[in-house]
């Protein structure tokens, strides 16, 4: 193998992709006939629910002269800006009243839009669908459409029938979308990162063979036995034979994680995304499904104890890790422990180059591949 392949320098940009729906704020952080701020791909955003409790998502700047419009007055249907009055539908943006003006002037107040975006609630999250920029006619855009629904957390139970817990947990991290993911996929920093008495030390490190096989729009982690690297791993097999515990990791584009875990009817599912806030600032959101430890006291608490202490580690990774990036280093990927990580960067140039020319995205793989390193 040429010594290219071996070192392939590569430095993450830090595109942020449009056309796809991202998580903005935890549900139980927004709370009806209030305005919150948010941010996504550096475009701020108000974020509420009406009277009834319905989502909605405005960008955060008046179209008259731009003041955010969190600094105004909402009534449960209509969003006030605190400079001249101006009032916005909540959920189509479409300008409702302009107080300044006379009967006999007819600027016509209905054609004027606060941007508005897609908006709804899905596990726990308020998630926004941010569409492709669209030509500039700033205040007179009219709200887009999500193409499809917001992604789900997979359950394996009726929702209804409250034989499942949700629970998440989120992390700011200063680095770009691209460090961000490419350090949730990456599997050899486990044995240096997460540390711990409780879980393993640097010296259980070991050689590991992985199936990949290409998705739509990503790849996944084929079905197996899972290492005992996993977080609720060690946990399930108090429920399961070791050789019927069974998982899958996804990743799709843009920044979804999927991690489903099963054990006889036991299962476990989770849905990790990076979300793009600046251009070097995104954050963490883990968010799980599971109907095992539901007898156990704590066993939810324990769940989120460990899923906390991992994420704090990778933060914290971050953390040190953005200090070395502001001097613009020369970075790389090597084979095969980055090979997850080479093909996020190609799924993303693949998805880029589909839009550009309007042709169907060729996937990066053309296979099933088998990776191995050490971990
Ligand atoms: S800036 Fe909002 S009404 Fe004038
Ligand atoms: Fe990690």
């Amino acid at each position: 193998m040429p010594e290219s392949d071996l070192l392939q320098r590569q430095a993450p940009g830090s595109l942020m992709l449009t056309g796809f729906w991202y998580r903005a704020l935890a549900t139980d952080r927004v709370h009806r006939n209030r305005l919150h701020k948010a941010m996504l791909l550096e475009i701020p955003l108000v974020v509420g629910r009406d009277r009834v409790g319905h989502p909605f998502a405005l960008r955060d700047a008046c179209p008259h002269r731009g003041m955010p419009l969190h600094c105004g007055r909402f009534d449960g249907e209509n969003v006030e800006c605190s400079y001249h009055g101006w009032q916005f539908d909540a959920h189509n943006g479409q300008c409702q009243l302009i107080p300044s003006l006379t009967a006999d002037q007819n600027v016509k107040v209905e054609r004027i839009y606060a941007g508005s975006y897609p908006c709804e609630e899905q596990d726990g999250f308020i998630w926004v669908y941010i569409p492709d920029p669209g030509p500039p006619g700033a205040g007179f855009a009219k709200p887009e459409e999500a193409p499809e629904p917001a992604p789900q957390i997979e359950k394996f139970e009726e929702s209804s029938s409250g034989k499942y817990k949700l629970a998440y947990l989120t992390s700011n991290m200063p680095v770009s979308i691209d460090h961000g993911i490419i350090g949730l996929m990456d599997p050899a920093h486990g044995p240096f990162v997460h540390q711990a008495w409780w879980w393993r030390s640097r010296h259980s490190i070991h050689e590991k063979t992985k199936n990949f096989e290409p998705i739509p729009n990503g790849f996944r982690m084929s079905a197996h036995t899972p290492s005992s690297n996993s977080a609720p791993y060690k946990l399930l097999r108090l429920y399961a034979a070791a050789d019927s515990i069974t998982t899958t990791i996804d990743f799709v584009l843009p920044n979804l994680r999927r991690e489903i875990i099963r054990a006889g009817r036991y299962w476990f599912s989770s849905l990790t995304t990076v979300t793009p806030i600046t251009r070097n600032h995104c954050r963490i959101d883990v968010v799980a499904a599971w109907n095992i430890f539901r007898w156990m006291p704590f066993g939810a608490e324990l769940l989120k104890f460990v899923f906390a202490k991992f994420v704090e580690q990778d933060r914290r990774t971050m953390e040190l890790q953005a200090e070395g990036l502001q001097h613009d280093p020369h970075l790389m990927l090597i084979d095969d422990a980055d090979r997850p990580a080479k093909w996020y960067f190609q799924l993303k140039a693949a998805h880029l180059e589909a839009k550009r020319t309007g042709s169907e995205m060729k996937h990066p793989m053309s296979g099933p591949v088998t990776l191995k390193w050490r971990s």
